[in-house]
């Protein structure tokens, strides 16, 4: 039996903006094991960016409890999160979230800058992981000079670059062409079993379900159906 990485049980959100509440999330019970692809599915709207944002400490809620690697993520300061998140997780944004006046190495070497690397250390590891997602020559670039594919790619390098147990990519592929898109899942496949990491990954793209072991679909704030 593989150990459980992260674990949510019961878990409720609520979002209040204005005289509108929306239940994003109402009642999600999930675990994710140990060097596990799992995918997470459905339509726009019903809760998939809310619930791997709960998943990575990323957003309070108001019912239920996440454990990730056995600990209470309610009970941790915010201190101890933002500590945490550095050292075990490595997500990638749906909106990529690059800085803008950084380069595209310097955009990947930051998670390490923030884990105290040496900064040549953290820029060879950053040209390694550049490399590894097709980018090589683009280090010096800007985001603003790159293509929405090539800026995600960036995105997936930083997530990756600490080599984080648990990671999180929101809709890694839906910037990119099917082949790219193919290249980011053979990555991403390849480190979980290098590494044995984790990974949830956020997709409508149901030509890249075949790289998951298990795919969870979800509506209106619910689990509806787990398939393996
Ligand atoms: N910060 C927020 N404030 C208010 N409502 C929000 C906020 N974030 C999300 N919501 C609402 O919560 C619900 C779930 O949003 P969420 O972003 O999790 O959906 P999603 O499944 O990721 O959709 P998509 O596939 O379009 O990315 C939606 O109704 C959304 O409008
Ligand atoms: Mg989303």
């Amino acid at each position: 039996m593989s150990r459980v990485i992260a674990s949510c049980k019961n878990i409720v959100k609520t979002f209040n903006s204005g005289e509108a509440e929306v239940k994003a999330l109402q009642g999600i019970t999930l675990d994710v094991y140990e060097n596990e692809l799992l995918m997470l599915v459905g339509p726009s709207g019903c809760g998939k960016t809310t619930f791997v944002s709960v998943l990575s400490g990323l957003l309070s809620f108001e019912g239920g409890v996440c454990e990730l690697m056995g600990e209470d993520v309610s009970a941790m300061s915010d201190e101890r999160l933002t500590a945490f998140r550095g050292e075990n997780i490595g997500f990638v944004f749906q909106t990529f979230n690059l800085l803008p006046s950084l380069s595209a190495l310097e955009n990947v070497a930051l998670p390490l800058s923030v884990a105290s690397k040496k900064r040549q250390e953290s820029l060879a590891l950053g040209l390694e992981m550049l490399e590894a997602v097709g980018l090589s020559g683009k280090e010096d670039v800007k985001p603003s000079g790159l293509s929405g594919g090539e800026q995600q790619r960036v995105a997936i390098a930083r997530a990756l670059v600490h080599s984080p147990k648990f990671i999180i990519c929101d809709e890694p592929t839906s910037s990119l062409d099917h082949k790219s898109g193919q290249v980011v899942m053979e990555l991403l496949t390849k480190i979980i079993k290098e590494k044995g990491a984790s990974m949830i990954v956020v997709t409508h793209d149901n030509r890249i379900y075949k790289y998951a072991d298990r795919v969870v679909h979800m509506e209106d704030g619910k689990i509806i159906k787990v398939a393996s």
